[in-house]
C-alpha cells in the first residue's frame, strides 16, 4: 500500500499534529501529512505545519459556535479534496461537523479526546474528571461518527489520577498519552488494520512479508 495522506485539523495549539509530524519524520509512521486547515487564524498549529514545510490552510468560520458555516464546512471539504487526503486526523479541532462532511469522509475522520470515552465527552474534560473523583482517566482515539465524541473507539490509554491533581498536571500527564495512541492509531489505518463492525473496531493481526521471513522468530 502506497504512503497514506494524512489532513490534519486543529484549532489550537497543535501539540497533537506535532507529535504526528515528529512520527513520521522520524519513521515511526509511514504517512504524510499533506495538508492542515485551521479554523483559527492564529493558531500555532499552522505555523508549526509552514515549519515543517507542510500546505497550511486558514478557513474562516464565518460564525462563532459549534460548527462552521455550511459554505465553510464546504470549502475544508474541498481543500480535503485538492489534496487527496485519506484520513482526516481531528487533533484539537473546536468545531463539530455536519453529517455531510462526515457522510462524505465516512470511516476516515479520527479524533483524539482526552477522556476515556464513553465517560466525559464534551469539552473542559479533565476538570469534569477531576471534580467527578475518577481514579483513571486517559484519553481515546476513535472514528468519528454523526455524534459528538461517539465514534467506535480505536485505541485508548489510562492514566490515574493522584491526590492533589490540578486540571493542568492531570492535562499533561493525559497528553503525553495523547502523542503515543494517536501516532498508534494512524499507524494501524495506514496498514489496513482497522475493521470498524458496527461499533466495535477490530484490529487485525500484522501482515507478515512471506518473502522476506523473520529471522529472529524460533
Ligand atoms: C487535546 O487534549 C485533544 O485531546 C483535544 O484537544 C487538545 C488539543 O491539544 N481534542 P493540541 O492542540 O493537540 O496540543
Amino acid at each position: 500500500m502506497s504512503r497514506i495522506r494524512i489532513g490534519v485539523l486543529a484549532s489550537g495549539r497543535g501539540s497533537n499534529l506535532q507529535a504526528i509530524i515528529d512520527s513520521v519524520k522520524e519513521g515511526r509512521l509511514d504517512a504524510e501529512v499533506a495538508v492542515v486547515v485551521s479554523d483559527v487564524e492564529d493558531a500555532y498549529a499552522l505555523d508549526r505545519a509552514r515549519s515543517a514545510g507542510i500546505e497550511a490552510r486558514y478557513i474562516d468560520p464565518a460564525r462563532k459556535g459549534a460548527r462552521l458555516s455550511k459554505e465553510s464546512e464546504r470549502r475544508v471539504i474541498d481543500v480535503l479534496d485538492e489534496f487527496r487526503v485519506d484520513l482526516i486526523a481531528l487533533a484539537g479541532f473546536m468545531r463539530i461537523l455536519r453529517s455531510d462532511f462526515v457522510r462524505h469522509f465516512s470511516g476516515r475522520i479520527m479524533n483524539i479526546h482526552p477522556s476515556l470515552l464513553p465517560s466525559f465527552p464534551g469539552l473542559k474534560v479533565q476538570m469534569k474528571a477531576l471534580e467527578y473523583g475518577v481514579k483513571y482517566s486517559g484519553c481515546t482515539v476513535h472514528f468519528v461518527d454523526e455524534g459528538v465524541d461517539t465514534g467506535p473507539i480505536i485505541i485508548q490509554a489510562a492514566v490515574p489520577v493522584l491526590d492533589g491533581d490540578t486540571e493542568e498536571v492531570l492535562s499533561s500527564r493525559i497528553l503525553r498519552e495523547e502523542h503515543r495512541i494517536y501516532t498508534e492509531a494512524i499507524r494501524l489505518f495506514a496498514e489496513g488494520r482497522l475493521k470498524i463492525e458496527g461499533r466495535v473496531v477490530h484490529v487485525l493481526p500484522e501482515r507478515r512479508d512471506d518473502a522476506g521471513g523473520d529471522e529472529s522468530r524460533h
